[in-house]
């Protein structure tokens, strides 16, 4: 039964005939708009995370244009709302320190102002999971609108890739392989255009689970930014949350158990980011699905990788909107997809992948010839990480996936900078390199510091992975035999705070173990000797994060936005 205009959340403001709702409409006025633009008619917020500093969604000023068109032809009132833009490259410490802060602010927009659905604008990393986790605790109707991938870059010819090509080029310079004026030219080739990172980093792999999970126009998440087909897409898409509201289209009919598995095998497939476990994992459990980390071991263990992008494989996004995009390698993975979920369209997922193809078998591989059989994640358990730790087994040499060495123990990330090119750490190949104070309160905020750079002198070796543990975040462009997400983490007393250099560490990825070789007695001497380090802040929201925020295996979401508690409607007068 199709709402009436009275019934429009937004009446409660507009409708009424009283002092207040007159001071609604003469301020509407004020902007220019008469009774005809808006009476009856559904109000269309768009959250909209365009800053001067996001190079990621510099064209979203472009598109919340584009968006705005869609919302009038299709007969309701667009307002844009500005909300702060996670500038993945220049916000510091972390961007992760602040998704729950731009979680929190999507739901209040939406709460507090006269909105019956939304348009979510995001891309760069963190601005997916927190606008889904927003909207989805404010439960009003919303559809996301991807960002899009940047074009690939260029050097000499060469394409390359965000953050892989960084960090390749970054250790070529190091060792000497390339020239400072070579790195310069590299600077300017790496990032091309608007929109987010081109390889299947954490933008690329966010973007793609929010259209698993129903949450975007089908094929919408593959379109490079720069694409006037991004331009179309962003007008459907305001078009069709206008319909949403009519039909009363709720976050809870889309964001079911199926709809996550069918993320988190979407992600699986892609080779995708790391980090898309603890994002899945917050953006579920604020829909009421009690995802844990094992869900994710589970279906990776039957979910092949069949994109072959970087880091993974060799690929970027633009190869891969050419090749048929994400609906063609869900078209591919069909047998492994819960194909009745319903996504914002009105359609299930298998009706929109229904006619889909992959027109390039390189990219998109036939599951006869995969990337990777399976693993594209794996959670590891054991005495240094009781509650969890993720690798990525597919971005790591396959000789470390099962491996013991010596522990060299960095406390902190200035400790590592400072020490890590020493010619006289030592440190060999077989070496484990631990760093602690990096995860959700210890660094604070998470940040990405999980690939651990190796050793100069071991670079001028020839080495080019080792194990490498922490609980911190890895880019979801970087690659290597990196142990993440280590819970819990050092800074409130996990095992990982007790490990001294030159302790064994055994690694088994096929067992899904990780373990401290030093017997319990003397684990439990350096417990009692261990003391938790003051908090890093005393006021402010950093002293909120670090009151509130939660460990990794739980998603990092504040403790008090967890859960399906309704969020309560504002008085109006
Ligand atoms: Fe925005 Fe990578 S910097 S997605």
């Amino acid at each position: 039964m199709p709402k009436t205009p009275e019934a429009l959340r937004s009446y409660r403001w507009y409708g009424p005939d009283n002092l207040r709702a007159f001071g609604h409409r003469s301020r509407t006025a004020q902007m220019g708009f008469d009774r005809s633009d808006y009476a009856g008619k559904p109000v269309i917020g768009i959250l909209n995370t365009w800053s001067d500093i996001n190079p990621c969604h510099t064209h979203f000023k472009q598109r919340v244009e584009e968006v705005k068109r869609g919302v009038w032809q299709a007969g309701g009132f667009p307002i844009e709302l500005p909300a702060i833009s996670l500038s993945e490259p220049f916000q510091k410490p972390s961007t992760m320190m602040y998704r729950n802060f731009l979680a929190m602010e999507a739901e209040e927009l939406l709460r507090s102002h006269p909105v019956d659905g939304a348009v979510l604008m995001g891309g760069c990393d963190k601005t997916t999971p927190a606008l889904v986790m927003g909207a989805t605790s404010m439960g009003l109707p919303f559809i996301f609108m991807p960002a899009g991938p940047m074009l690939r870059g260029n050097w000499r010819g060469e394409v390359l890739g965000s953050g892989s090509d960084t960090w390749k080029y970054w250790d070529a310079l190091r060792s000497g392989r390339i020239t400072s004026a070579d790195w310069q030219e590299i600077e300017e080739g790496i990032a091309r255009s608007p929109g987010h990172c081109m390889t299947m980093g954490t933008a690329s792999t966010m973007t793609s689970a929010a259209e698993a999970l129903g949450l975007t126009l089908p094929g919408a998440s593959s379109i490079p930014a720069a694409d006037s087909g991004h331009a179309r897409m962003a007008t459907q898409t305001g078009k069709r949350i206008v319909d949403m509201v009519w039909e009363d289209m709720l976050p809870a009919q889309l964001l079911t158990a199926a709809a996550f598995d069918n993320a988190i095998v979407t992600v699986l497939a892609l080779g995708g980011s790391t980090n898309a476990v603890i994002h899945l994992i917050a953006m579920a459990r604020r829909a009421g699905v009690p995802l844990t980390l094992d869900r994710f071991d589970e279906l990776a263990r039957h979910t092949p990788i069949i994109a072959d992008l970087r880091p993974a494989g060799r690929f970027l996004m633009e190869d891969f909107y050419y090749a048929g995009g994400l609906r063609a390698l869900l078209a591919r993975i069909g047998h492994l997809l819960s194909l009745d979920c319903l996504t914002v369209n009105a359609q299930t997922l298998g009706e929109n992948i229904a006619d889909a193809k992959s027109f390039n078998d390189e990219v998109i591989r036939p599951l006869s010839r995969p990337l990777l059989q399976q693993d594209g994640i794996a959670v590891l358990r054991g005495n240094l990480a009781p509650d969890g730790a993720v690798i990525k087994p597919g971005a790591a040499q396959a000789s470390l996936l099962r491996h013991t060495g010596p522990a060299i123990v960095f406390e902190s990330r200035a400790d590592l900078a400072a020490r890590i090119d020493d010619p006289s750490l030592p440190v060999s190949a077989d070496s484990v390199l631990v760093l602690r104070n990096a995860g959700p309160l210890g660094a604070p905020g998470m940040p990405e510091w999980g690939q651990l750079p190796i050793p100069r002198k071991l670079l001028a070796e020839g080495v080019s992975d080792m194990v490498r543990i922490s609980d911190s975040r890895m880019s979801g462009t970087s690659y290597g035999a990196c142990i993440l997400h280590v819970a819990p983490e050092s800074y409130i007393g996990g095992p990982l705070a007790l490990v001294r250099d030159g302790d064994l560490i055994a690694l088994d990825v096929p067992a899904r173990s990780l373990n401290l070789l030093v017997d319990d007695a003397e684990l439990a001497r350096r417990r009692a000797e261990w003391k938790r380090p003051p908090p890093h802040h005393g006021r402010g929201y950093g002293r909120l994060f670090e009151t509130h925020v939660t460990q990794a295996n739980e998603g990092c979401d504040f403790d008090f936005l967890e859960g399906t508690a309704p969020t309560s409607e504002p008085d109006i007068y």
